[in-house]
């Protein structure tokens, strides 16, 4: 298996980008993680995610194949890309998701590939995933209460996903991150359910302020709960102790309860914003590379691909893109913010 971390690989890393001055940005950030939308389409309406109705989707012809994604994230891994998380909307939704991940994994100086589900397939598909070569999954779970969870998807079986996470757990996938979008007057009152959960499992729990973008444009206001009041309760459980990220890790601040077997984790992307750090490109499913969350500025790949450009040419566009990453995603807690033309579901997170 390719797509283990080890000190050579990243070795090469430093050396390629010294030969090649690439996969640092304008702020010399080192950009190795690409999160890859590998489908628009999702089967919940999560309520501050997607409207209840009338969801426009890209037609398929507009999304790109399997082959499409592999070339280019053979040039991203050529630009300095060493992890790629899987996401969608749901990406166990896209048919042939197994093999497309099994080929991810052959491809060199790819150290992880993860994926972030609604969990909805996940019983069915964890033991397959696993065989895959995926290792670790992040399962979004708003909430431990059954009515709630089917209020907040509109329709979802909190129980279905929960076995999911539990089969997760069996298959060997490890860490299962549980992501918790909180929101005031919706899910608030379950931060100590969440964190208490660590005790019994081994799971990564992590609370996530809500972001300005999808159907949460309007009601983030509202609603907002930011990461601080989320540790200041945590606190209260007992002792934490932090954990320090790793390399390739995402923006998540991470802690433990003493005698937790899980840890909990806190992404304040409004409140203390890490764009300092980031890491991070996104491909959209319709093949369009984005260099922040926020930034509607993006690279079209699929069209120069389709009409036959080369490698360089493509690659180029991905090196610019890199480049040209924005500093930060400039928005301000509590004020009206612009909005993304793009959906969340059509960029993965
Ligand atoms: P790992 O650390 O690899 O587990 O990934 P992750 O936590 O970044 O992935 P996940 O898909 O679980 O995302 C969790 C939350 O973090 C989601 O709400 C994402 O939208 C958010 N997120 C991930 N990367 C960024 C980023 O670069 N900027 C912002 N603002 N939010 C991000
Ligand atoms: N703010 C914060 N997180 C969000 N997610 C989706 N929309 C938002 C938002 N507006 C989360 C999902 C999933 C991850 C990919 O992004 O819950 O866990
Ligand atoms: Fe689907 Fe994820 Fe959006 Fe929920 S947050 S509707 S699971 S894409």
């Amino acid at each position: 298996m390719k797509n283990e971390c080890s000190a050579n690989a990243e070795d090469n890393v430093v050396t390629d980008c010294a030969k090649r001055e690439i996969s640092l940005d304008h702020n010399r950030r080192r950009i190795n993680y690409l999160r890859l939308s590998v489908t628009d389409r999702c089967n919940l309406r999560c309520i501050y995610c997607v409207p209840e109705e009338g969801i426009q989707f890209q037609p398929h012809s507009e999304i790109l194949t399997y082959e499409e994604m592999l070339r280019i994230v053979r040039l991203c891994v050529r630009s300095g890309i060493r992890k790629v998380r899987l996401a969608g909307g749901e990406p166990l939704v896209r048919r042939g998701i197994l093999p497309f991940i099994e080929n991810l994994c052959k491809i060199e100086h790819l150290q992880e590939i993860a994926m972030t589900t609604n969990g909805v397939l996940l019983k069915e598909y964890a033991r397959d995933l696993r065989r895959s070569g995926l290792r670790c999954i992040n399962v979004s779970m708003d909430t431990l209460n059954s009515e709630r969870y089917r209020q907040i998807t509109r329709g979802g079986s909190f129980e279905q996903v929960w076995e999911g996470i539990e089969e997760a757990e069996e298959a060997g996938l490890d860490p299962v991150k549980i992501n918790v979008v909180a929101m005031k007057g919706v899910n608030d009152d379950e931060v100590l359910d969440f964190a208490s959960l660590t005790y019994r499992k081994p799971y990564h729990v992590r609370f996530i302020e809500l972001m300005p973008i999808g159907e949460a444009n309007a009601r983030v206001k509202g609603i907002f709960v930011s990461g601080d009041e989320i540790f200041r309760q945590i606190r209260s459980l007992g002792p934490v102790r932090y954990v320090p990220s790793g390399r390739l890790d995402g923006p998540a601040s991470m802690c433990a309860l003493e005698g937790a077997r899980g840890r909990i984790g806190v992404i304040a992307a409004l409140s203390h914003h890490f764009c300092k750090t980031c890491n991070r490109l996104r491909l959209t499913a319709d093949g369009h590379l984005r260099g922040c969350l926020f930034s509607d500025r993006e690279t079209d790949l699929k069209t120069p691909m389709r009409e036959g450009k080369d490698d360089d040419h493509l690659l180029d566009l991905i090196e610019n893109t890199i480049l040209k990453k924005p500093k930060d995603h400039g928005l301000v807690l509590h004020k009206q913010q612009r909005k993304c033309v793009r959906p969340m579901n059509g960029i993965g997170g």
